[in-house]
């Protein structure tokens, strides 16, 4: 079995998320969502919130699983038997961060590689700060976002 994490904040999750995912299980047999922490953000949803809205937006998915760690995303990784870690890129500028995330992980780490997926056209712009700001506008979300993400922010 071929398994990958996918960490990220996910705060929330979004289309673009949902775009690499799928792409992720074509090459995977189980792809495991991971809410990892960025100590330099300061979250909007809860982790169970955000599992809770990953866990239904994946449902009809084959092979994803969600999870969330307090750790090292590589040690998760290596401890439940991981090979790969999934990361989008959507534009050249997050090409630095990524670059310098990728060889912190593979400095803790070198037998866990990381593939990464460029974003679609549609999801390209999309970022989990952009969809907070335009519903606190009140921009329609819901075609950036899947619907548990949109019933969240009304229940918020
Ligand atoms: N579609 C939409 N948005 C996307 C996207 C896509 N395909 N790809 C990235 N993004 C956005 C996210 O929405 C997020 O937006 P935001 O900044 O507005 O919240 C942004 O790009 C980057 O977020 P994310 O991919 O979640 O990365 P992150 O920098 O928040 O978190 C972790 C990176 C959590 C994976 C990393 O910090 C980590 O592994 N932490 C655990 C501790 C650790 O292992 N540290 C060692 C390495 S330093």
């Amino acid at each position: 079995m071929k398994r990958a994490v996918y960490p990220g904040s996910f705060d929330p999750i979004t289309n673009g998320h949902i775009d690499i995912l799928k792409r992720a299980l074509e090459i995977f047999d189980e792809v495991i969502v991971l809410i990892a922490e960025n100590h330099e953000k300061k979250s909007r949803f809860t982790v169970k919130e955000r599992v809770e809205m990953i866990q239904d937006a994946t449902k009809d998915l084959e092979g994803v699983k969600v999870d969330s760690t307090e750790g090292l995303t590589v040690s998760y990784a290596k401890r439940v038997g991981a090979t790969h870690l999934i990361r989008g890129l959507r534009a050249v500028s997050d090409f630095e961060y990524e670059f310098s995330l990728a060889a912190a992980n593979h400095y803790i780490d070198e037998s866990i590689d990381i593939v990464f997926f460029m974003a679609n056209s549609e999801s390209s712009f999309i970022s989990s700060s952009m969809i907070d700001g335009l519903y606190s506008e009140n921009v329609d979300i819901s075609n950036l976002v899947p619907e548990s993400v949109v019933k969240m922010y009304k229940k918020k």
